[in-house]
């Protein structure tokens, strides 16, 4: 019996081109259901699914795309992986190879002389790494055993798939029991010297993992997985280290599909692999997976709807992975200098005019996508070709999700030379950990001082900003005013007016870190900011803060005291000892009253702080649309 899962009901272009693929090839039904294990003759010949998974997590699937059946030979690239990650290239190119055999998948074929199986994804290979995985002792590996090591390859199957994988016992019984040529290639493994000891526990491995359950919708996750340098891409959990996906790729490529895989890179041109359970599953990297199940095989262990429906698909959607995009030249996706836009730390007068004249020589690159050498070339490019003059540049990587070895090395030249025109790198919310992680060995330590991280793209404008300044003669330092006169709200403001004012006004002083204003809380007072620098922050919804800007002295904040009903619309924290002189509501009715002239230089004053702000904002919205 075969079932359908619910799945998404919208209008999707891709969804019905996978329908008509189902209907198209249903009437397909050459070869025949597997029956060599006797378990597998059980399967459901009608049984059909077509699944795709984009590596942003999307996943397209029509009919039996969420029925069980077993993995099969689809596991051995994977397990191949996970041998690859535990035990290193050098010792697993010792136990197998990496030559297509052009042979069937239980071909008894070793390397003349070294005694290795050809690759990893004939029985004979796929045995030898199982033995490797299950650790046979003879040089200190994971030898713990093999079920120790079946269950690393089973959470390693589950983290690909992004949920618990489980074997289906009654298909590796009937394996186990009646598996005596897969047993007699673990016996001439054993003569070659290939597996040392007893080939039982690495037999056992084999027919454990192959019997793994999973459905069509997991294989393409799996595929999606592989082709999004082995994060899943729902779950966000690596499955597998990126560095040997480029290996075991190759040996999807050249060996996946045995005897028939010439054919197959010709008409498809997808890394693949099949297996006896009916599953075939195919990936485009950089891009998506694909998986077909349908348990008709054709002679050579391959199931024919699956090649079929492969073949069609690549032709129908342009899948060959020797026609790939053109790398896309936008890498840059905003660029800007610091005469077009300001970190939210509000400047004073002085600074404000320093970086207005000397903004153009800090410029920004906001960076997306994958860098390597082909995204990446055209940045070297351009910051090469506007270095004339500049003296700071930030790279942003908020939307970089990968960098390759070769995009690092390239970056680390950069800032070298960078370094060696006296110019500054800031490079902003680089995923750490993640990103970027060898770019502290690369870049000598000659340089180490040319370049620094800030984790927030505002923080790293103002890392220009700084800069900046203390190039052109503007060090910052936290001022204080002397008196009331010198605040930007009181310009104009008469000795009789101050005096008044003065005695409206009540003193608050805080030390660092004291909170001065909560959201939410109703608006008591116009803040007149006299001594030190506050700032304005929100909370982040995955914890944290941000600031939305730091204020000095001669700003005021809080207006919204003077509207009815006012509330403070985020927090705001001293930096260092605070000074402010308050505005209530009702000393500035009495001004009203009283000194109606000064209330209205108080209100011009302000509404001229809000102007310049906004005329400011308006202008970096424009630069940033640009
Ligand atoms: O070794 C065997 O016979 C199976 N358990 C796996 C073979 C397989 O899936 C071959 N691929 N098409």
């Amino acid at each position: 019996m075969t079932t359908t899962p619910p799945r998404a009901s919208f209008d999707s272009p891709v969804q019905a081109c996978l329908e008509g693929l189902l209907e198209r090839f249903r009437p397909l039904r050459d070869g025949a259901v597997a029956t060599y294990i006797p378990e597998l003759a059980k399967a459901d010949a009608e049984g059909f699914g077509i699944a795709i998974a984009t590596v942003d997590g999307q996943v397209y699937e029509v009919g039996d795309s969420g029925v069980a059946f077993t993995i099969q030979s689809v596991s051995k690239p994977l397990a191949y992986g996970l041998a690859l990650e535990e035990r290193g290239a050098a010792r697993v190119a010792q136990a197998v190879g990496v030559e297509p055999s052009g042979e069937a998948f239980n071909s008894i074929s070793l390397e003349p002389g070294t005694g290795r199986p050809l690759n990893p994804m004939i029985n004979a290979g796929a045995i030898a790494v199982a033995s490797l995985i299950a650790g046979d002792g003879s040089d200190g590996g994971a030898g713990e055993g093999a079920a120790a090591g079946f269950e690393r390859l089973r959470r390693t199957l589950s983290a690909y798939a992004g949920r618990e994988l489980a074997v289906d016992e009654a298909v590796f019984a009937s394996e186990r029991d009646t598996g005596h040529r897969n047993r007699a290639i673990g016996h001439l493994l054993r003569n070659a010297g290939i597996i040392e000891g007893d080939p039982e526990p690495a037999l056992d491995l084999y027919f454990r993992q192959c019997a793994v359950q999973v459905t069509c919708r997991d294989l393409a996750l799996m595929a999606a997985t592989l082709a999004g340098g082995g994060v899943h891409p729902v779950s966000g959990q690596r499955a597998v280290a990126a560095e040997v996906i480029p290996s075991v790729l190759s040996v999807m490529t050249t060996c996946g599909i045995y005897d028939f895989t010439g054919e197959w890179v010709y008409r498809v041109g997808l890394p693949a692999k099949s297996g006896v359970g009916g599953g075939v599953m195919a990936v485009l990297p950089g891009q998506l997976g694909i998986a077909v199940y349908s348990p008709r095989l054709d002679a050579r262990g391959n199931s024919v709807r699956g090649v079929a429906v492969c073949a069609a698909l690549s032709a129908e959607l342009g899948l060959h992975f020797l026609r790939p995009p053109r790398v896309a030249l936008a890498t840059v996706r905003a660029r800007y200098t610091l005469a077009e836009v300001h970190s939210r730390r509000r400047r004073p007068p002085a600074e404000a005019a320093l970086l207005a004249e000397h903004g153009r020589a800090a410029q920004v690159l906001e960076l997306q996508g994958d860098l390597r050498f082909a995204t990446l070339e055209p940045v070297l490019r351009e910051v090469a070709a506007t270095a004339a003059g500049r003296e700071c540049l930030l790279l942003d990587f908020k939307r970089v999700h990968q960098a390759d070895a070769a995009a690092t090395l390239l970056l680390a030249r950069l800032i070298e030379a960078c370094a060696e025109r006296g110019e500054q790198v800031v490079l902003s919310r680089v995923k750490r950990g993640e990103l970027l992680a060898g770019l502290g060995t690369e870049v000598s330590p000659r340089h180490a001082r040319a370049y620094g991280f800030q984790a927030q793209l505002d923080l790293g404008i103002e890392a220009c900003e700084r800069a900046l300044l203390s190039r052109h003669g503007g060090q910052h330092a936290p001022v204080a005013l002397a008196s009331l006169a010198e605040h930007r709200l009181c310009a104009g403001a008469g000795d009789d007016e101050l005096r008044t004012l003065a005695a409206a006004l009540e003193r608050r002083s805080l030390s660092a870190g004291q909170v001065l204003m909560r959201r939410g809380e109703p608006s008591d007072a116009l803040m007149l900011l006299m001594r030190g620098e506050l700032s304005v922050v929100v909370p982040l919804p995955q914890g944290g803060t941000r600031r939305l800007a730091t204020l000095s002295a001669g700003m005021a904040l809080g207006e919204s005291a003077l509207l009815a009903g006012g509330r403070r619309s985020a927090d705001v924290v001293a930096d260092t000892e605070v000074e402010v002189l308050a505005l209530s509501p009702a000393a500035f009715a009495m001004i009203q009253r009283e000194r109606p002239a000064l209330a209205i230089r108080l209100l011009h004053n302000l509404l001229a702080a809000s102007a310049e702000a906004v005329e400011r904002l308006t202008a970096e919205v424009a630069a940033l649309e640009a």
